[in-house]
């Protein structure tokens, strides 16, 4: 460890076997040339686990940072996401190729179908691809973002192979506590994008928030992010500036108190704001 650099994030074991960082860097919606910084910038501070997809179009920047960082390729934990396009045995094979290549990586550690698109039917099969390719150890784990239960339940009954996380908008206001309680039960891990709310300051600057953040002389930030870790959640909070990306990663030296999950936990509103990935997805 450099001593500019922050204790690393805690880890938690997948399903299939490999093991993952609690906490990592979300990469939309940055550039090629501002992912490289970002990417670079976050591992010299401690980061391991980096968030992208083929969607955000910054593979390649994403890349460039993972090689700028000077830290070794085993030590890194990167995620990448395919989107409809590739929903399919052999597209997923091509749509790994293609992200490898971007990323210029050997093997990705966390492949993830983006988004169900049920209207298309086709994620069952692009579910398959993905097993072939951890059989083929081309990735080390294998998951879904956006999947509801049902949409996991069919993966599971058409292959016998857990998915090792589901990725989930998750914060305060959109809590999923059936959602979470599900994946549980399965095994899978919960991943929360958006963990601050996203681009929007409404959250951070809830007064809830603002207030216990007061009281424990950590940012609003840092109470969040604290939240999902209390919540036993996988995270990847997005900032392009070193100051928050160290203040995001400085959450292990802290908990909250049953009293103030509750606090915070009492801002879900009911299900309101969720992205309906039967509706929605790319
Ligand atoms: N699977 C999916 O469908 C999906 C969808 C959306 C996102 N994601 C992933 O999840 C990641 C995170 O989600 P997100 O980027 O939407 O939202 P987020 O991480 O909840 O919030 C990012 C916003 O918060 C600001 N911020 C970060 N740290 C802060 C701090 N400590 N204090 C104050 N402001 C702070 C950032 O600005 P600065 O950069 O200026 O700090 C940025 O505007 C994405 O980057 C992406 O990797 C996945």
């Amino acid at each position: 460890m450099s001593p500019t650099e922050t204790t690393p994030a805690p880890t938690v074991p997948l399903a299939n076997g490999a093991v993952m960082p609690r906490l990592g860097l979300g990469t939309w919606p940055l550039d090629d040339r501002e992912a490289e910084a970002a990417v670079a910038q976050a591992i010299g501070i401690g980061y391991r686990l980096i968030d992208t997809a083929f969607n955000y179009g910054n593979e390649v920047g994403v890349g460039r940072g993972l090689a700028a960082s000077g830290v070794k390729r085993e030590e890194l934990f990167v995620t990448t996401k395919l989107n409809k396009e590739d929903h399919g045995v052999d597209e997923v094979q091509r749509a790994f190729e293609r992200s490898a290549t971007k990323l210029d990586v050997d093997y990705i550690d966390l492949l993830l179908i983006h988004w169900p698109n049920p209207a298309q039917d086709r994620y069952v099969d692009a579910y398959r691809g993905l097993v072939r390719l951890l059989e083929d150890g081309r990735v080390s784990a294998i998951g879904v973002s956006n999947f509801k239960p049902a949409h996991v339940d069919r993966v599971l009954d058409a292959t016998g192979v857990t998915p090792d996380v589901d990725q989930i908008e998750l914060d305060p206001t959109r809590t999923r506590v059936a959602e979470r309680a599900y994946l549980r039960r399965k095994g899978i891990v919960c991943e929360s994008w958006s963990p601050l709310g996203g681009q929007h300051a409404g959250l951070r600057e809830h007064p809830t928030v603002a207030r216990i953040a007061e009281k424990r002389g950590r940012t609003p930030g840092q109470i969040i992010l604290r939240w999902h870790m209390e919540l036993g959640l996988v995270t990847v909070p997005k900032s392009a500036d070193a100051t928050r990306q160290r203040e995001n990663l400085e959450v292990f030296d802290f908990a909250l108190t049953r009293e103030e999950i509750d606090e915070i936990s009492a801002l879900d509103r009911g299900g309101e704001g969720v992205t309906d990935s039967d509706a929605f997805g790319h």
